[in-house]
């Protein structure tokens, strides 16, 4: 392994208040000689120039024991936040010029699986560095760079993830990876599809064999579904694509219809994504539009089943649901003739269900954008206080008169307060008015 400091990279790409806090550790690693790295994605980015605030640190000892050193060294600027004994594990705060940064402190640690696409057992913590990167998923992934005082900037990579990186291919670090934690293939798309890297020929083919084995009965669908939320929220056609085309959506369900028109489909959801990111309020949500891209055109049940085996929350399997019912009744939208049939149409259907719905039915495209920005809008200005003001008696038809007044308005055969409450008026009848007694 030849001698690569990562000084240029370092200086560049980590800003400042973290380089502070970094010293700050180093310093104290030093007066404990504990050997401390930066680790994983954060030393795959640096080398990269990309934007990445996680910071990652690996203890050759113990991260927990070191976490209060800090804590005791550095009183009112560093404090210890949480700590997982079992894992080794420790998240601290450095409070630097009235700005909080939080550094993720791990032991070293050897694990195993004891039996596929179960969770890692840590066979030891305080383990040598090279067993801690070993058991991690791919080799651009599996770099450190020292931050003690001797060797501050040293790339430790033991795998060859420098040139993997720099030629943009995602190799794992041992045959049984996938079988181990398939939710890998998921990252390796991830990676694949945020950098527009390959996966490499080996690699490639331990993924298909993966695949093909169908074993991962015991795979944790909250696992996949972390992984896949990252995938999809890129918003690129690309990890659609290789989702399907590459089998890779087997590790949701083996049961999900394959598109024909794939490839299509995946740039009319990436466009959409892009197009209408206005009415998009939670850009954490978009791969659930993927997802309902996918499912559409299943039943209920089935639906239930992928958000319960995926431990979806209500919202989210809500947003599945919607989009697949909206586009069984696809028919009546295209029959509408009223602005209204158009509103009841998409009426408390959440966006990213309507747009599902409108990737399936670019046809339709008008109606949709009508309703995201013009009739979703629609409010009338009387309520429920407004029609006992005028003598109604409170009630079911409540709901029926201001749903009428509503309708006229979408309608546009009214617009002001005045006629909706004029409206309101001609739609009372005599025997719902209030008694003068009641009054
Ligand atoms: N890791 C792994 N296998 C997994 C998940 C994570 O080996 N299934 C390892 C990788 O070495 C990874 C590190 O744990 O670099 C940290 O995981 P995470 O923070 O999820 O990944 P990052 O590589 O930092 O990716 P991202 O930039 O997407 O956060």
């Amino acid at each position: 392994m030849n001698n690569r400091y990562l000084k240029e990279e370092f200086e560049k790409n980590i800003p400042d208040r973290i380089k502070t806090a970094l010293k700050f550790c180093a310093e104290a690693a030093d007066e404990k000689a504990l050997p401390i790295f930066l680790i994983g994605g954060i030393v795959r980015d640096i080398i990269i120039s990309k934007k990445n605030f996680d910071v990652d640190i690996t203890v050759q000892g113990n991260a927990v024991e070191f976490a209060y050193f800090l804590q005791d060294k550095y009183p009112g600027i560093c404090r210890v936040k949480e700590t997982h004994d079992c894992f080794g594990t420790a998240k601290i705060l450095f409070d630097i010029n009235s700005e909080s940064i939080a550094l993720d402190l791990a032991s070293t640690r050897k694990e195993y699986y004891p039996y596929s696409s179960s969770l890692p057992v840590i066979e030891e913590t305080g383990c040598n560095l090279y067993e801690d990167v070993i058991r991690r998923d791919f080799t651009i992934n599996s770099m450190a760079l020292s931050l003690n005082k001797d060797s501050f900037y040293l790339l430790v990579d033991y795998l060859g993830g420098y040139d993997d990186l720099k030629k943009g291919i995602l190799e794992i670090l041992h045959s049984e990876s996938f079988i181990d934690d398939p939710t890998r293939i998921i990252r390796g798309l991830k990676f694949s599809v945020r950098f527009g890297y390959n996966f490499g020929d080996k690699t490639r083919r331990l993924m298909i064999e993966c695949l093909n084995s169908g074993r991962f009965d015991n795979l944790g669908g909250e696992r996949v579904k972390l992984e896949l939320k990252q995938a999809f929220n890129i918003n690129r056609a690309g990890c659609l694509s290789k989702f399907i085309n590459e089998n890779i959506y087997r590790l949701v369900d083996t049961e999900i219809p394959v598109p024909e028109n794939i490839h299509d489909l995946a740039h009319i959801t990436q466009n959409t994504v892009k197009d209408y990111c206005n009415f998009l309020h939670n850009p954490d949500k978009t791969w659930l539009i993927y997802m309902g891209v996918l499912l559409a055109g299943e039943a209920q049940r089935k639906i239930g089943y992928i958000a319960e085996k995926m431990y979806l929350s209500g919202q989210e399997e809500n947003i599945l649901q919607g989009a697949a019912a909206l586009c069984k009744k696809q028919e009546i939208l295209d029959k509408s003739q009223t602005r209204f049939e158009v509103y009841e149409f998409f009426e408390r259907s959440e966006t990213e269900s309507i747009l599902v719905f409108f990737i399936k039915n670019t046809n339709l495209k008008d109606k949709v954008d009508l309703y995201l920005n013009e009739l979703k809008n629609i409010k009338i200005s009387i309520d429920g206080n407004t029609l006992i003001k005028i003598g109604l008696n409170p009630g079911p038809v409540f709901g029926e008169i201001l749903k009428k007044v509503l309708k006229a308005k979408i309608n546009k055969e009214i617009t002001s307060p005045d006629q909706e409450m004029e409206f309101a008026k001609n739609l009372i009848n005599p025997n719902d008015r209030l008694d003068k007694n009641e009054l």
